[in-house]
């Protein structure tokens, strides 16, 4: 006979033990997973997304382009639709503006007023801003419209994250 037998007391309790700690990292595991997992994952930074607008068909004269593309907010997947007033300079470079205006965020539009072509007009407020999406002093604006970063794919115009207007000269 052994000096130091387990009880029966002490045998069940480290079975219990054992077997309640197994089922409950059973358990917890995926959800930790679950919670952690979006975290974890990486994020494509600076990515650009396709529009089907050809970059021949860009001309001198704003146009709207709409893009869609999917948007994963750590658990949660949606659809984003953007939009961008595109067209080219005089040098031929692509000009890609927000239409997000940057007093209150209302949609600006290319010659939204009658009473100012060639401009961007926000209606909102009556926002103006300049062809390259420069605000014009005395409207309620404060800077120039963001830009998008172009990239050229098969012929296609893509688009990346808005960024501070490099075609307004401070
Ligand atoms: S939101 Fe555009 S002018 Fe106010």
């Amino acid at each position: 006979m052994s000096k130091n037998p387990v009880t029966r007391r002490q045998f069940l309790s480290y079975t219990l033990t054992g077997v309640g700690g197994f089922m409950a990292a059973g358990m917890l595991m995926p959800m930790l997973r679950f919670a952690i997992d979006p975290v974890l994952q990486v994020k494509a930074s600076g990515d650009f997304k396709m529009t089907d607008k050809k970059i021949a068909d860009i001309t001198a004269e704003p146009v709207r382009v709409d893009f869609e593309y999917d948007q994963v907010d750590a658990w949660y997947e949606s659809k984003v639709t953007n939009s961008a007033w595109v067209y080219k300079d005089d040098s031929g470079e692509i000009v890609a503006l927000s239409p997000i205006c940057k007093h209150l965020g209302c949609t600006v539009n290319w010659k939204g007023s009658d009473k100012h072509p060639d401009m961007f007009y926000c209606p909102c407020h009556g926002g103006l801003y300049e062809k390259n999406g420069k605000n014009v002093p005395g409207t309620p604006p404060r800077g120039p419209l963001d830009a998008y970063p172009t990239q050229e794919k098969d012929g296609f115009l893509m688009l990346g994250t808005p960024i501070e207007n490099p075609f307004v000269k401070k």
